[in-house]
C-alpha cells in the first residue's frame, strides 16, 4: 500500500479519486483550498485546507507524511475565464505547481501524475486524436496545462521526476454509490447543465451551433466516467511504482456523441422533455472532439467500464437527482 498525496482532492474528480484509492487500501492526504471544492466530498484520508502555493505547508505535508507519489487535480479550469484572465490561470495553474514541484524534489518524493487536458491539442486536424498530434492550445487554460507537461519533462531529465499526464477529454458521472458527484460553480459542462433542466433549474438547454460538419449539426464529444479516470490514475501510479517510464495518455472513451444524442438520452433516462434553444456556434469550439486511448489501453491495460453515454449519465442523473442542489443538499 502507498501514501498518497491528491492535490485537487476536494473537487469533483479529486474526490472520486480519493474514494477509489481509500477503497484500494492506500493512505491518502488531500490538500484543497475549497476555491471550487466541497469539504463533503472528501470522504476519506486526511483532509488539509491550504493553498498549494504556500510554500511552508507544502514543506510541512512533506516532512510529516511520507508521499510516494502525488496526484495534481487543482486548477482553475474555465476557458472563457481564463480568456479574460490568463495570468490568474498561469499563476494558480502553472506557477504553483513548480512550488509543489520543487518541494518534492527537496524531498526526494519523485512520482506524480497530472491531470492534464484535450485543451492541450486546440483544434486537431485528425480524429480520432493521438498523443502524438500537435498540442497548439488556443486558450490560456490549455496552456497552463502543457507549460506543465514541458517542465515536468525537465524535471524527470534533471531529478528524475517519473510522471504521468493523463489528458482527459469530458468527464462525467458520478460514483455508483451515489454519495459523491460533480457540483461545479458556475456549471459549463453539458451533462449537468442538461440534467438542470430536468430538475426544472433552467428553463432549456442552449445547443451553440446546428451546422457543424457532423451528423445531426450538433458538436460531438468524447465523454468519459469519473470512476473509469480514477482507475486509470490507479493504473499509472502501479507503472511509476514499478519503475515504469514516464509518458502521456489520452482518457477519453474513443466514441463521440453529439450534443443533440447527450439531449436524448437525458430525456430518456429522467423522462423529462428537457427543451432546446439552437444559437450560433461559439468561436473557438472545435466540431469534433474524440480521443483515441489505444495507447492507455495498450500499455497500462486500462479497460474502461462505463463506456456508452447511459451508463454515464444514469450514475450522474441519481447524484443530481438525490441533492439537486449539489453538496448545499449532503
Ligand atoms: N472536469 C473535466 O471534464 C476535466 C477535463 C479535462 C481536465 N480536467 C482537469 O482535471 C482537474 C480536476 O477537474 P475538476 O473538474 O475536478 O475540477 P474542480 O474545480 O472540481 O477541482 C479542482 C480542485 O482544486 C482545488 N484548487 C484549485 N486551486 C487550488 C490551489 N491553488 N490550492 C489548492 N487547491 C486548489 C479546488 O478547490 C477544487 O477542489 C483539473 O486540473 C482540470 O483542469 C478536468
Amino acid at each position: 500500500m502507498a501514501m498518497f498525496l491528491i492535490v485537487g482532492g476536494a473537487g469533483y474528480i479529486g474526490s472520486h479519486m480519493v474514494k477509489h484509492l481509500a477503497s484500494h487500501g492506500h493512505d491518502v492526504v488531500v490538500l484543497d483550498d475549497l476555491s471550487s471544492g466541497h469539504r463533503k466530498s472528501v470522504v476519506a484520508g486526511k483532509f488539509i485546507q491550504g493553498d498549494l502555493g504556500d510554500q511552508d505547508l507544502i514543506e510541512e505535508i512533506f516532512s510529516t507524511s511520507k508521499i510516494d507519489c502525488v496526484m495534481h487535480f487543482a486548477a482553475f479550469s474555465l476557458v472563457g475565464e481564463s480568456v479574460e484572465l490568463p495570468l490568474n490561470y498561469y499563476h494558480n495553474n502553472t506557477a504553483k505547481t513548480t512550488s509543489l514541484l520543487m518541494a518534492m524534489a527537496r524531498h526526494g518524493v519523485d512520482k506524480f501524475i497530472l491531470s492534464s487536458t484535450a485543451a492541450v491539442y486546440g483544434e486537431p486536424e485528425n480524429l480520432p486524436i493521438l498523443e502524438t498530434e500537435p498540442t497548439e492550445p488556443t486558450n490560456p487554460y490549455g496552456r497552463s496545462k502543457i507549460f506543465i507537461e514541458e517542465i515536468l519533462e525537465d524535471c524527470d531529465t534533471a531529478h528524475g521526476l517519473k510522471h504521468i499526464s493523463l489528458r482527459y477529454f469530458n468527464a462525467a458521472g458520478a460514483s455508483k454509490e451515489g454519495e459523491i458527484g460533480e457540483d461545479h460553480s458556475p456549471e459549463t459542462h453539458l451533462i449537468p447543465l442538461v440534467l438542470q433542466v430536468a430538475l426544472g433549474q433552467r428553463e432549456y438547454i442552449e445547443i451553440y451551433g446546428t451546422d457543424w460538419d457532423t451528423p445531426d449539426g450538433t458538436c460531438i464529444r468524447d465523454y468519459i466516467h469519473v470512476m473509469d479516470l480514477a482507475e486509470a490514475h490507479i493504473l499509472a501510479a502501479q507503472r511509476l511504482m514499478e519503475g515504469g517510464e514516464s509518458g502521456v495518455y489520452n482518457l477519453g472513451c474513443q466514441s463521440g456523441y453529439s450534443v443533440r444524442e447527450i439531449i436524448s438520452i437525458v430525456r430518456e433516462i429522467t423522462g423529462k422533455p428537457i427543451p432546446a434553444v439552437e444559437s450560433d456556434r461559439r468561436p473557438g469550439d472545435p466540431a469534433r472532439l474524440v480521443a483515441s486511448s489505444e495507447k492507455i489501453k495498450s500499455e497500462l491495460g486500462w479497460n474502461p467500464r462505463y463506456d456508452d453515454p447511459e451508463r454515464i449519465i444514469a450514475t450522474a442523473w441519481r447524484w443530481h437527482s438525490a441533492n439537486p442542489r449539489g453538496y448545499s443538499d449532503v
